[in-house]
């Protein structure tokens, strides 16, 4: 996954904190039950806005945990308990079912479910609900309007999840309605209070190292960017004004203090690193690109690079005369690691 290729090009610069503001637009909680057999379930709950976890709870503890100082939004201590005995009354139904109809629907135990459920704001205006359920990771069923419809790649479990879900008509439309009407409001006051949170910038710190050796000969380099906010970034390996069209970058990982973290690779001949750099571009360094060059001493990671070159070198110099030179013999064992 980490090796994910990505066109250095098409790269999240522009529009991108209007992405990052359409992220942070959809409110979901997360259900998951682990059922481990008939008597016995453990029940995970967390909330979220766009990727940042705002809340977490453990069914029957007495409250929620706030991950963020703003994660009530503009909601009351009596309409929080509200709110999480709504979920908690839901959970409880839905467990309920699950293990009653464990076998009709072919879940065999140990089995995971998730329900999410959320709402969504597109252009401040439009809102969009969903409630959807996952088994063992995949979804397999979603409330549409006001019923149960099964995925296709749910089969017959599915479909059977569904016929016996859309038997509880007044029970679905009662809890799609309470859902509805709290969830947008609840949204709105969160992207409301959060905000300070979700305008900031924070810059990105950057450094080199080198990271396994791809092959005989060749150097993997590593340019490290971590504890950017907001997400769009661009990190590019450049040889003088050229971007490297050969380099890949990883999946952009979340810090626990909500800030991003990347990798971006290139594998390149170890004789051929002079006129290197990494160019991270971001919308808190307001245009100020931060460049690593690989050949000038500014960062720690040179001091390995400068270590690791030559060694590779002379590693891979010594591999290939030894080998020349000893075709013939039985190579002592320690020699083996260098092949
Ligand atoms: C159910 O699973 C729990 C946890 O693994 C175990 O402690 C318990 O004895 C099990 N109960 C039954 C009835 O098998």
């Amino acid at each position: 996954m980490l090796f994910l290729q990505i066109p250095l090009l098409v790269v999240l610069l522009g529009g991108g904190d209007s992405e990052d503001a359409f992220q942070d637009q959809i409110f979901r909680i997360i259900s998951t039950f682990s059922l481990h057999n008939h008597s016995w379930t453990q029940t995970w709950i967390s909330a979220w806005l766009g990727e940042l976890q705002i809340k977490s709870w453990k069914r029957n503890s007495s409250d929620f945990i706030s991950l963020r100082p703003w994660s009530n939004g503009n909601f009351s201590k009596k309409e929080m308990t509200e709110v999480k005995d709504l979920i908690e009354r839901t959970n409880h139904e839905f467990l309920h079912l699950l293990h009653i109809h464990a076998s009709e629907w072919m879940l065999e135990y140990p089995f995971d479910i998730q329900g999410t459920v959320g709402c969504e704001l597109h252009s401040g205006e439009i809102k969009i609900d969903f409630w959807r359920v996952a088994y063992q990771g995949s979804e397999i069923l979603s409330f549409q309007n006001s019923s149960w419809v099964p995925y296709l790649k749910g089969g017959t479990r599915a479909q059977k999840m569904c016929k016996v879900l859309n038997r509880y008509i007044v029970f679905n439309k009662v809890i799609k309605w309470r859902f509805s009407n709290t969830c947008s409001r609840f949204l709105l006051g969160l992207l409301d209070a959060g905000k300070a949170d979700f305008q900031r910038k924070v810059k990105p710190e950057a450094w080199l190292s080198t990271g396994p050796s791809p092959g005989p000969h060749h150097l993997l380099l590593v340019c490290h960017v971590s504890g950017f906010y907001p997400k769009p970034i661009s990190v590019m390996w450049m040889r003088g004004e050229q971007a490297q069209q050969a380099s890949q970058q990883s999946d952009i990982l979340p810090n626990a203090d909500g800030t991003w973290y990347l990798q971006s690779y290139l594998d390149v001949e170890a004789t051929k690193t002079s006129g290197l750099s990494c160019r991270v571009t971001h919308s808190s360094l307001e245009g100020q690109d931060i460049i690593l060059y690989l050949d000038r001493p500014t960062s720690e990671g040179l001091i390995i690079l400068a270590v690791m070159v030559p060694l590779v070198l002379l590693l891979t110099g010594l591999a290939f005369w030894l080998k020349k030179g000893w075709t013939h013999c039985e190579p002592p064992p320690t020699l083996l690691s260098l092949e």
